[in-house]
């Protein structure tokens, strides 16, 4: 007998602005597709509000280096919420990470989501070779908004602690089929910022192998 695995989709989104969130309605329109391309896919959205991920505390670190039945209540939740985190990336066949940016790099919420699940043993690990991500077999949809503009020759390219440091740590951790998608110049104006997410748009069908904006896909 042949089992099929139901494939997963974990949806990390981390703007402050959940409704007026560009990166997370560009994610959305990957993951309309995707949906249409794995009838029954299961979607988990993960969704970090500054309320609903604390930072990494010594206390966790400290919880997770001991045995689990000399745990205190506290230290046992706190694990679990980390476990609970690393067991969502694992599970996913597909990741899709909504990134605004603030201050030139990604929200603290999404740090803190990264500082939870990079576990020594666990989703990394080091290797006389060196280090090894162990978050496999996975693909990766990126979406990063911004303000500005940062892409190709923009002159505040080098500015950009987003787009970089999420290809260095994903890879890290195993994950480097990442596809990034641009939302850019969306504190320039009505008009650039219309124009900024219609390209993202179209990018982001694309990706989702649909045809852009709607129009029947050529015979
Ligand atoms: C706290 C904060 C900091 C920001 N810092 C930057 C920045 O450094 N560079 C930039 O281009 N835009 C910056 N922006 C603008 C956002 O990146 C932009 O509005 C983006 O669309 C936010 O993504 P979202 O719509 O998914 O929330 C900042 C916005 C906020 C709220």
């Amino acid at each position: 007998m042949t089992t099929t695995r139901t494939a997963n989709l974990l949806f990390v989104s981390s703007s402050l602005f959940n409704g007026q969130s560009k990166s997370r309605e560009i994610a959305g329109e990957f993951i309309a597709g995707w949906t249409r391309d794995h009838p029954g896919g299961r979607v988990v959205e993960r969704a970090l509000a500054p309320s609903n991920i604390p930072h990494l505390s010594g206390a966790t670190l400290a919880a997770l280096g001991k045995a689990p039945d000399l745990r205190t209540q506290d230290e046992q939740a706190a694990v679990a919420f980390a476990d609970s985190l690393i067991a969502e990336a694992e599970a996913a066949d597909t990741i899709v990470i909504a990134a605004p940016m603030y201050n030139f790099t990604i929200p603290t919420t999404l740090k803190s989501w990264i500082d939870h699940i990079a576990r020594a043993g666990r989703t990394f690990r080091y290797t006389a070779q060196g280090p090894e991500g162990l978050l496999k077999n996975k693909k990766v949809v990126v979406v990063v908004s911004r303000g500005g503009f940062y892409t190709g020759n923009a002159p505040a390219a080098a500015m950009d602690h987003q787009a970089p440091y999420l290809r260095t740590i994903l890879g890290f951790l195993g994950l480097t089929d990442v596809s990034f998608i641009e939302v850019e110049g969306q504190a320039i104006g009505p008009d650039v910022a219309a124009k900024g997410l219609d390209a993202a748009r179209a990018a982001a069908a694309l990706l989702a192998g649909l045809p852009p904006q709607g129009l029947p896909l050529a015979a």
